[in-house]
């Protein structure tokens, strides 16, 4: 596995694979893998014949306060866990390079970005869009690999993707989970084992609304069942509900009613410190 720092080489690569008719897949990263990551990656190796980790902590996507000095980096260890994937080249540009002197220009999907996430963490998908930009401009792709734990940045990028004619095809993974149930997240590191279990209100949270959903075919309000898992989640010691909607997977508008195309996706605050953020599918199966 190639390791690269210069964007002018990840581009002067992709152009001769492109030359030599080679697919190219993507697969956007920050770091600090875990087993989402590795399972992304290997989806890619599945359907590409070079594929490409990019490995950047991106400043633009942090705001004021949030975890950007403390997220975990080690290039090392992350070399170590691509390369046991078969990927091709590990892509870490640096911050400068990737925003030189003099940068200002921003992409932003407006209605899609705004809510959920977007509402406590303003211009967080503006800085993600731009960077995936970027990364597509450098690495030129055929499809890019992103995990639908960060569901709402999914749909923001596939958006984009649509609204600006780019020829990459998005594909989504499902969410990879430790066997306790709590999603895979580069976060959970900053968790100590007592605060994981108390982080499972999540996933609780997620087969309650499975459970509610089975048979409950459009008679189910999804405001009452929201405020339901609200109230569970309060119940658990240092966990703070940031926000539980259930929304159309597709527009991200809220549901009335639990639906075919329904998707639970949530936010929680553990101990003030670490946001960890989840959702599921609910259909009325
Ligand atoms: O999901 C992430 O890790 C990041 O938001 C991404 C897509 C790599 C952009 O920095």
């Amino acid at each position: 596995m190639k390791l690269v720092h210069d964007p002018s080489e990840i581009a002067a690569l992709a152009a001769g694979w492109r030359g030599q008719g080679l697919k190219i897949a993507l697969v956007p990263t920050m770091g600090w893998f875990h087993a989402g990551h590795l399972a992304l990656m290997r989806q890619a190796r599945q359907k590409a014949d070079r594929v490409v980790v990019s490995l950047f902590v991106n400043p633009i996507q942090f705001g004021p306060g949030e975890d950007l000095a403390a997220y975990p980096r080690d290039l090392q260890r992350d070399r170590e866990l691509a390369a046991g994937e078969e990927v091709d080249v590990l892509y870490a540009p640096s911050a400068t390079d990737m925003y030189p002197p003099g940068f200002q220009t921003t992409i932003r999907v407006v209605e899609l970005g705004r809510g959920l996430c977007g509402a406590s963490r303003p211009g967080h998908f503006d800085g993600v869009c731009t960077v995936v930009m970027k990364l597509l401009h450098q690495t030129q792709p055929h499809l890019a690999v992103f995990g639908e734990k960060d569901f709402q940045q999914l749909a923001v990028i596939r958006r984009m993707v649509r609204d600006l004619d780019l020829a990459v095809d998005i594909v989504g993974h499902p969410i990879v989970r430790e066997a306790s149930g709590l999603a895979m997240s580069s976060r959970n590191s900053y968790l100590t084992e007592g605060e994981k279990e108390q982080a499972l209100c999540l996933h609780r949270a997620i087969l309650f609304a499975q459970e509610k959903a089975k048979g409950a075919a459009q008679s189910l309000s999804a405001a009452v069942l929201c405020c339901e898992i609200e109230d569970n989640i309060r119940q658990v010691p240092g966990c703070v509900v940031e926000y539980v909607e259930i929304v159309d997977a597709d527009s991200l508008e809220r549901c009335e009613t639990v639906g075919g195309n329904s998707r639970l996706i949530m936010a929680v605050k553990v101990h003030e410190r670490v946001r960890l953020i989840d959702n599921t599918r609910l259909c009325e199966v």
